[in-house]
C-alpha cells in the first residue's frame, strides 16, 4: 500500500508552531525540562492553581477562561480571576462540610460552570475530585461511589433521585450538595474566597475517573498533581495553544478528555475555553464555531464522521475561518475524515493517542510535522513508546504487537483505587502494556491496530462489556449475555449482547414481533439501570454462549461469528 503522506510547509515567524522542530526537542528534552513552564511552591505544585490561580498574579487576570453556553442558548462568561475566587468558595464551603486532604469529591454533574470552578476548589483544597458523566443510571453510579468511598457528592436536583435510590448501599457518603438549590447557591454566595492552597506534594493524588477494561467492574484510575505537568506540555506541543486562541474541546469532564485539555492542560496554558453543555447537533456545532471565532479544536472520530455526513453545504453557511488547528482523540481516524477535512476547512485533522491510564497525550500528529495519513504520529518528546510482545521484549519496526510505553511519565496513574493487583498487572518487563495493538514504522511513526482485549470503544467511549452483562442478566427474562463490539461506520463500534433466555420466556416468545419487543425492553433496561449511552443496540437471542471450560465467555468467538471470520483456536472451548 502506498503512504499517503500531507507535507507541512515551514512557517515561521508569528506562524511557527509552539513546537517547531519535532526531531530536535525529542531527541534533547527531558521532563526536567518542563520545571519552568508550570509553576512549582518549593517542591510542591498544585494542578487546580497551575490551571487558573497562577494567570490572576498576570495580565490574565481579567482574560475570558470559559465561555459557556448551554441548549437553550444561555451564555455564561468567566475570567480567571473570578474562576479563581469562585473555585475558593466552594473549597471552603466543602472544608466547612469536613473534607480534608485525600478524601473523595464526586461530581456528578452535566457540563455546567459548577462542573469546572468544584472541580479546581476540590483539587485546591488537597482532596481528590471524581467525574461522573450525566448519563450514568444507578448501577454504574453504585459502583463507582461505593468503591471511591467518596464523601462528598455534588449534583443537580434532576440527576439526585438516582443517587437517592442507592444511598442506602453508600455508607461512605456524607453530604448530597445541590448545587441547583438556593441552599448551595447562598453557602457559596457566603463563603469566603479567600483559601490557603493545599501546598501538595507532586505525587498526591489529584483526580480520579472509572474506567473499563474486559473484566470486572470498572476500575478507578487514579492521577496525581504532577500530570498537569505533561497536559501543559502537550496542549502546548500538540494542541499548540496560544493566548489569541479560543479553543473548544468538545469533550465531558466525565471523560479523561475533559480533564486534561478542557481544564487542567488547557487553561494552565492561559487559553479562552468554549464549554458547550449540549448534544451533538451538526448545525449547532459549526454556529458555535463560527460565533465564538474557535481557532483550535479538540474533538473525536465520531462526531467527525456524523459531521460529514450531515454534508458541506451546512459548513457553507458558516465562517469558519478563523480555525487554524484541529486535533482528534479516542478511537482510530479514518483516513477518510482528514481528506474530509482538508477539503472543508482546509485544514488537516491531527490524530493523538492516549488514555485515561496514561494521564494526557502520549503519541500525536504535531504541527510542525508531515502527517502519514492514518497514523497516530509520533511520542510525545520526553517519552519512551514501542511495540512489545506480550512477554514484554521489544519488537522493533514493522512488526504487529503492543503499544506500549516506558514508565514512568509525569501523567502516568499512581494507582488503581483499592486494588493494587489491578495496577501491577499493567507492567511487563519494565514497560507499560496499553491493551491496544499497534505497529512502528521505519520512520518512527506509530499506526493502531484494534485492542487486544474485549474492550468496546462506541462512540468514543470506553465500555466493559462485563458491565453491559451483569446489567442484561439483572432482568428476570435472562439466563447470561455475552457483549461484543461490532464494528459501525459511524460510531465506530456499537455494542451488540448475545442473549441466552429463560426457558418459560423463550417458549412465550416464539413470534419475530414479541422477540423483538423483548429486545426493545432489554436495551431500555440496560439503558435505565447502567447508563443512557452503554446499553445494547443490538441484540440476538442465542441458545447457549461459548465459553472456556472454566466458564468464561469466549467474546472472541462471538465476534468472530458475527463478523463470518474464522473462529481461531478453540482448544479451549467447552463443547459448543
Ligand atoms: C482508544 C481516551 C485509535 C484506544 C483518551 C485506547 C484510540 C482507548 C486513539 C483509551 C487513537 C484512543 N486511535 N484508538 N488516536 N485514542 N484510542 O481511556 O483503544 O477512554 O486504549 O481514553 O481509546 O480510551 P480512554
Amino acid at each position: 500500500m502506498k503512504e499517503e503522506i500531507y507535507k507541512k510547509k515551514k512557517q515561521t515567524g508569528d506562524h511557527a508552531p509552539n513546537l517547531d522542530d519535532y526531531a530536535k526537542v525529542a531527541s534533547e528534552f527531558t521532563w526536567k525540562d518542563a520545571r519552568p513552564y508550570v509553576d512549582w511552591f518549593d517542591g510542591s505544585l498544585n494542578a487546580a492553581y497551575n490551571a487558573v490561580d497562577r494567570h490572576v498574579q498576570t495580565w490574565r487576570k481579567n482574560k475570558v477562561a470559559l465561555y459557556w453556553e448551554d441548549e437553550a442558548g444561555n451564555e455564561k462568561k468567566y475570567t480567571f480571576d473570578e474562576l479563581s475566587l469562585l473555585s475558593n468558595k466552594v473549597g471552603n464551603l466543602l472544608k466547612d462540610f469536613g473534607v480534608e486532604r485525600g478524601d473523595r469529591v464526586f461530581l456528578f454533574l452535566p457540563r455546567i460552570p459548577e462542573l469546572y470552578f468544584s472541580f479546581l476548589g476540590i483539587l485546591k483544597i488537597g482532596a481528590i475530585a471524581g467525574t461522573l458523566f450525566s448519563a450514568f443510571q444507578e448501577q454504574a453510579l453504585c459502583d463507582r461511589l461505593e468503591n471511591s468511598g467518596a464523601k462528598v457528592l455534588l449534583t443537580t436536583r434532576d440527576l439526585k433521585s438516582r443517587v437517592d435510590a442507592i444511598r442506602k448501599k453508600l455508607p461512605e457518603l456524607k453530604h448530597i450538595l445541590v448545587v441547583d438549590e438556593p441552599t448551595f447557591t447562598k453557602s457559596v454566595e457566603k463563603s469566603s474566597d479567600v483559601l490557603h492552597i493545599a501546598q501538595t506534594d507532586p505525587d498526591d493524588y489529584a483526580f480520579m475517573l472509572y474506567t473499563s477494561g474486559t473484566t470486572g467492574k470498572p476500575k478507578g484510575v487514579v492521577h496525581s498533581h504532577r500530570a498537569v505537568v505533561q497536559e501543559h506540555m502537550t496542549a502546548r506541543w500538540v494542541l499548540d495553544l496560544r493566548d489569541e486562541d479560543t479553543y473548544w474541546c468538545t469533550a465531558d469532564p466525565g471523560w479523561v478528555t475533559g480533564i486534561a485539555y478542557e481544564i487542567l492542560g488547557s487553561w494552565s496554558n492561559g487559553v479562552a475555553a468554549l464549554v458547550y453543555a449540549g448534544r451533538f447537533d451538526p448545525d449547532r456545532w459549526y454556529t458555535l464555531l463560527d460565533k465564538y471565532n474557535v481557532t483550535v479544536w479538540y474533538t473525536a472520530p465520531t462526531a467527525i464522521r456524523m459531521l460529514m455526513a450531515a454534508g458541506q453545504d451546512l459548513v457553507k453557511k458558516h465562517n469558519l475561518s478563523h480555525l487554524r488547528h484541529l486535533c482528534s482523540v479516542g478511537e482510530p481516524l479514518n483516513p477518510e475524515a482528514i481528506r474530509w477535512g482538508l477539503k472543508v476547512f482546509g485544514l488537516a485533522f491531527h490524530d493523538t493517542w492516549w488514555q485515561t491510564e496514561t494521564g494526557a497525550i502520549c503519541i500525536a500528529n504535531y504541527p510542525c510535522m508531515d502527517i502519514k495519513i492514518g497514523s497516530m504520529g509520533k511520542p510525545v518528546p520526553g517519552l519512551t513508546a514501542s511495540i512489545v510482545d506480550d512477554k514484554g521484549q521489544d519488537l522493533g519496526i514493522n512488526k504487529e504487537g503492543n503499544i506500549a510505553l516506558k514508565p514512568k511519565w509525569p501523567s502516568m496513574m499512581h494507582t488503581i483505587w483499592r486494588r493494587p493487583q489491578k495496577y501491577q498487572s499493567y507492567f511487563t518487563n519494565g514497560w507499560y502494556l496499553s491493551g491496544d495493538r499497534g505497529m512502528l514504522d521505519k520512520d518512527g511513526y506509530f499506526w493502531f491496530i484494534g485492542r487486544a482485549d474485549d474492550v468496546i470503544k462506541t462512540s468514543g467511549e470506553r465500555v466493559g462489556p462485563f458491565e453491559v452483562e451483569s446489567a442484561l442478566v439483572a432482568h428476570p427474562a435472562v439466563v447470561e449475555a455475552g457483549v461484543i463490539g461490532k464494528p459501525d461506520a459511524m460510531r465506530g463500534e456499537i455494542i451488540k449482547a448475545f442473549v441466552v433466555l429463560e426457558k418459560s420466556v423463550l417458549e412465550s416468545t416464539k413470534t419475530k414481533a414479541a422477540q423483538e419487543k423483548l429486545k426493545e425492553e432489554l436495551s431500555q433496561y440496560v439503558k435505565k439501570h447502567l447508563a443512557g449511552h452503554a446499553y445494547p443496540r443490538e441484540i440476538e437471542f442465542i441458545d447457549k454462549l461459548p465459553k472456556t471450560r472454566s466458564g468464561k465467555i469466549m467474546r472472541r468467538i462471538l465476534k468472530a461469528k458475527e463478523l463470518g471470520l474464522p473462529v481461531g483456536d478453540t482448544s479451549t472451548l467447552e463443547d459448543y
